[in-house]
């Protein structure tokens, strides 16, 4: 009998596993492998270790409508406001991608202009109830909700198997509750903010209520237990947030009101701005990141953002390119063929199709071009919002950088590198958080904060 203490051999192993243990990346780290683009970038990357990460914004007023596994900490982006102050004491701040809002939200808490571009109808929707129902009384909120009729059931989604997503009972009072929100009427504008408040409340709920987690990536959570009355409680629990925090905005934010903020639901890489900025602060979705519309088909279908899975996947090929793209998307864009490149792109893809070349197999053997047009898309974002930048404006960007089949991306550099072609200077990379590699765990990669800065 064999032991149960014995090593696998390798035909027990599968492939993946295979090129994991036999990794020369193993133990490595980004650091290491920056070394010769910094060297030619010319630059040093100091640590400057912060909480980037949405987490502590769960406490947060207004933040803490939405969760958010992807966004910002409102505390990151307040510092950079701070840190800009004595330049720009009332800045027009952009974010192009902008999520849920966390970047405009705290804009507006300082009573800045703000604007943002967002593809997922669901985020933007979000984002623009979180900057724009600001003057709804509170008392108002909590009795339109209140009063949400409980006889008028509205059917779950049909592409959606909300059936195992959701325990029978926690579906039944999620179907009410639906259709009462629907029954809400929207005629005047004060109606239309308070019925957007209460379905941004009751998107907010869903993952808590269903069967699944979002760690980041949405799957099903063997363990979890839901009450049936997860739905009420829960929403009872928001709503009431919400009301305290619009009570909050009303007598401490009340000169901020009505200043400008507003996302738009637009491609980043081709949408005109008729604006001039001084900050552009961002996230861009990172290149093995995950998909920011499957992740939210839930509260998409729900809300009634995607009737089926033929529109998520429109939605999501207009995405700057993760690393589960569709091939087809990929064939399209080598025959078309690409508006940027430089010698560090054509050197990283060379050594990922020669590292995929010899493991014999890989997850996507078009991973090379994958990369490409991940830098690509940035490209065209960053040419676009550059051009409406002023003159002493920042762009400050937030990103991780990659390992993808044992080559070493430096996105951080590559994108300091793209926006010097475009004209900015690079005034610094600071490291504000260290990762593990999804591939191999004890690879450390890094998370910086780019600024750059246009003279
Ligand atoms: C890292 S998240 C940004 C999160 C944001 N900082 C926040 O705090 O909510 C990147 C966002 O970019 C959006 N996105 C991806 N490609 C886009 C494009 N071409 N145009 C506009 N938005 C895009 C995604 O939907 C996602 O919400």
């Amino acid at each position: 009998m064999k032991s149960i203490l014995a090593e696998p051999t390798q035909s027990e192993l599968t492939i993946r596993e295979i090129n994991i243990l036999k990794s020369p990346k193993k133990g490595g780290s980004s650091d290491m492998d920056a070394a010769p683009y910094i060297e030619e970038l010319g630059i040093t990357i100091p640590e400057n270790i912060q909480p980037i990460q949405f987490t502590p914004n769960i406490n947060e007023h207004i933040h803490r409508w939405a969760p958010y596994v992807q966004g910002f900490s409102a505390s990151f982006v307040q510092s950079i406001l701070d840190q800009n102050k004595k330049e720009y004491p009332c800045p027009v701040v952009l974010d192009p991608f902008a999520g849920c809002g966390t970047v405009l939200v705290q804009a507006k808490l300082n009573g800045y202009i703000s604007f943002g571009t967002e593809l997922n109808p669901l985020l933007q929707f979000i984002a623009n109830t979180k900057l724009n129902c600001w003057d709804i009384s509170p008392n108002y909120l909590l009795k339109v909700y209140n009063d949400l009729p409980k006889n008028n059931c509205s059917s779950a989604p049909s592409f959606l198997k909300s059936s195992s997503h959701f325990n029978k009972g926690v579906l039944r009072n999620l179907e009410t509750i639906k259709g009462g929100i629907e029954s809400i009427e929207a005629k005047s504008e004060k109606q239309r903010k308070v019925k957007d408040l209460i379905k941004l409340a009751f998107s907010s709920i869903l993952i808590d209520c269903s069967n699944m987690k979002r760690t980041p990536c949405l799957g099903y959570h063997r363990d979890k237990k839901v009450y049936d009355s997860a739905p009420y409680i829960l929403l009872d629990k928001k709503i009431r947030d919400i009301a305290n925090d619009l009570r909050l905005i009303q007598s401490q934010y009340r000169d901020f009101m009505n200043t400008e903020s507003k996302v738009i639901l637009a491609n980043a890489t081709d949408f005109e701005h008729t604006n001039d900025f001084d900050l552009i602060i961002t996230s861009p979705p990172y290149m093995n990141g995950l998909d920011y519309v499957i992740n939210y088909k839930i509260e998409m279908g729900w809300l009634g953002f995607a009737e089926n899975h033929k529109e998520l996947k429109s939605i999501k090929d207009e995405m700057v390119v993760c690393d589960n793209v569709s091939k087809g998307l990929i064939k399209d864009f080598r025959k078309s063929g690409s508006t940027y490149t430089n010698d560090w792109i054509e050197e990283i893809k060379g050594d990922i199709e020669k590292s995929i070349e010899k493991r014999g197999a890989y997850r996507r053997t078009d991973m090379p071009y994958i990369v490409h047009k991940y830098f690509d898309d940035l490209y065209k974002v960053m040419k676009k919002v550059i051009s409406s930048l002023n003159s002493g404006g920042r762009f400050i960007l937030v990103v991780g950088d990659s390992l993808i089949a044992d080559v070493y991306v430096p996105t951080d550099l590559l994108i300091a590198k793209i926006g010097s072609d475009l004209g900015l200077e690079i005034e610094r990379i600071e490291k504000a958080r260290e990762r593990r590699s999804g591939q191999i765990r004890s690879y450390k990669l890094r998370e910086s904060i780019i600024t750059l800065l246009k003279r």
